[in-house]
């Protein structure tokens, strides 16, 4: 009998964050390289949020709180969902804890039994089918492929529920692909599950605020009221505010659902980050210019990818609607072998033969669940990605 727990065995480690530590033991090993593994903003938490922990840490907020978050932090999360999406929370039906992840971590804790189906779209965040493993659940992936702009179908959706499905998870704008859904595009995913009362729905809101053209953000409960009872609507400050490092994440649901999702989160973490609760009140209560200006730049730094990886031979690069990601398709280039005599027969050799022949860090399509394809994060300078697209047009130029 092995030590280490049968459930873990099931579960991979993040391939993205194995991405980011190998780019970033080779740049410690003196190798030039570009990282665009990461999905994080690459530009500092703003100032005003900054002050607002100092003054946390100065005033002595830094004992125990009430394990799923301060008063002062949901009432402001309560303004922000109806500021924002036009749903109403009271503090009760509100969970804050250590990030978006550990929110939704939380959730599948508390409601999954073993047997019971998670619904995920796929690609998705690698997060997902790990944590419904860890929970004891199965995961049930919906393919939607480039051909469908990285979207499910209602038809999609009512063919993959079984008496068992517990939840669909549901991102939009994605990670990783930025693909965003309509109003009329989530009506008709909502349309289905009102026709299914024993499913539920985990909004994961992550990236609501990186929109870019005329795209407009909508969450489920908003669109269809009718499924409030049943959906949790998860969010966080990490992407929104520049703040992964803080560990705040939040969402508002049923009063039963928050009360378990507290318990799971009592006996293992308690409160998340007293600083980071105070620091997260000025972010969602504070200034939100900052939610335009970094709109602006990242729809910049889209445009500038999409353009230029459409220009490498054999790779397709659809122009996501947010987030910070591309998902380009390598179709074009499996079969063919590297200038330094790689094959290139899927997308994990393509990224590794990318890696080591330019430098560039991408992460695989594989680990998100659709390929043959490629994420690029583009939270990171113009300059670098002009240079990190340079090479991957040379390095596809040189396939034979
Ligand atoms: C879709 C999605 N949800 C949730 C998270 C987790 O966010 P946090 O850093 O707040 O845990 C991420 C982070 O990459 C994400 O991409």
């Amino acid at each position: 009998m092995g030590f280490l727990s049968d459930t873990l065995a099931r579960v991979k480690p993040s391939p993205t964050i194995a991405v980011s530590n190998m780019a970033q033991e080779l740049k410690a090993a003196g190798k030039d390289i570009i990282g665009l593994g990461a999905g994080e903003p690459d530009f500092d938490t703003p100032d005003n949020i900054k002050t607002a922990a100092k003054a946390a840490i100065d005033a002595g907020r830094t004992k125990y709180t009430a394990v799923d978050g301060i008063t002062e932090l949901k009432t402001a999360i309560s303004a922000k969902f109806k500021r924002d999406n036009d749903l109403h929370y009271t503090a009760k039906q509100i969970s804050v804890a250590t990030g978006g992840k550990q929110i939704l971590f939380n959730a599948l804790m508390a409601s999954l039994n073993p047997g019971d189906e998670v619904i995920i779209p796929a690609p998705y965040w690698v997060s997902y089918p790990d944590m419904v493993l860890l929970a004891g659940g199965t995961p049930v992936p919906v393919v939607a492929g480039i051909e469908s702009a990285f979207k499910i179908t209602p038809a999609q959706l009512e063919a993959a529920i079984t008496p068992r499905t517990k939840w669909l998870i549901f991102n939009s704008p994605s990670n990783p692909t930025g693909a965003g859904y309509s109003w009329a595009e989530l009506k008709g995913l909502t349309d289905v599950l009102m026709r299914h009362p024993h499913v539920w729905i985990m909004s994961d809101d992550m990236y609501e605020h990186l929109i870019f053209d005329d795209f407009k953000f909508c969450s489920p409960a908003q669109v269809e009221p009718g499924l409030y009872d049943r959906t949790l609507t998860c969010n966080g400050v990490s992407k929104a505010y520049a703040m992964t490092g803080w560990r705040i994440g939040y969402a508002g649901g049923p009063v039963h659902l928050i009360a378990a999702m507290r318990k799971v989160q009592s006996q293992s973490t308690s409160n998340p980050c007293s600083v980071s609760q105070w620091a997260a009140v000025e972010a969602l209560n504070g200034p939100q210019e900052i939610l335009t200006a970094n709109r602006k730049l990242f729809q910049n730094r889209r445009d500038l990818v999409v353009s230029m990886l459409n220009q490498a031979l054999g790779i397709d690069c659809p122009r996501p609607d947010g987030a910070f990601y591309v998902y380009p398709s390598i179709k074009g280039c499996i079969g063919k072998t590297s200038g330094a005599g790689t094959l290139i027969t899927d997308d994990e050799v393509f990224a590794t033969a990318l890696l080591e022949e330019t430098g560039v860090a991408v992460v695989f399509g594989a680990a998100f669940g659709v390929s043959p394809n490629f994420r690029v994060s583009y939270a990171t300078s113009e300059t670098a990605l002009q240079e990190a697209c340079k090479r991957i047009q040379t390095f596809c130029a040189g396939l034979k």
